[in-house]
């Protein structure tokens, strides 16, 4: 159905990657499980910051981690080399006092 993930970079740091199947998209489970991910992240992991890199035209991720709280940072250059091409990304975060659950 889909997956959740933390990249654990840096010092108490991870970056967090998602997707779900077309399927079964719509529906929540994209937030549901950054949700749980993070509470994880930050409750046992003892991490204190969560980025995610997100392409400028996925509407949907970004409407995923901006319900979430997370706050944009600005735009990762050149970030990534995808279909014969360098793209940009938009860096969103949450620090782990930020975060209510
Ligand atoms: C991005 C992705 C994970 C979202 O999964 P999902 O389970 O559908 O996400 P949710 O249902 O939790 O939330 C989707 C949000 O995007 C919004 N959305 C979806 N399509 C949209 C569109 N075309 N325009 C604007 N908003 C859109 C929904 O309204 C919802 O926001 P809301 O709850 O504030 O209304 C899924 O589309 C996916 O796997 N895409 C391909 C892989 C990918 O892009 N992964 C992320 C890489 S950074």
């Amino acid at each position: 159905m889909g997956f959740a993930r933390l990249g654990f970079s840096g010092v108490k740091a991870a970056k967090m990657g998602y997707a779900i199947a077309y399927d079964h998209s719509g529906k929540g489970y994209a937030g549901d499980a950054a949700r749980s991910l993070i509470t994880y992240g930050f409750a046992e992991l003892g991490l204190h910051r969560i980025s995610a890199a997100i392409g400028p035209d996925n509407v949907a991720s970004i409407a995923v981690v901006r319900r979430l709280g997370f706050v944009h940072e600005g735009r990762l250059r050149d970030h990534v080399h995808t279909n014969a091409a360098w793209r940009d990304s938009e860096l969103y975060s949450v620090l782990a006092h930020e975060w209510a659950g």
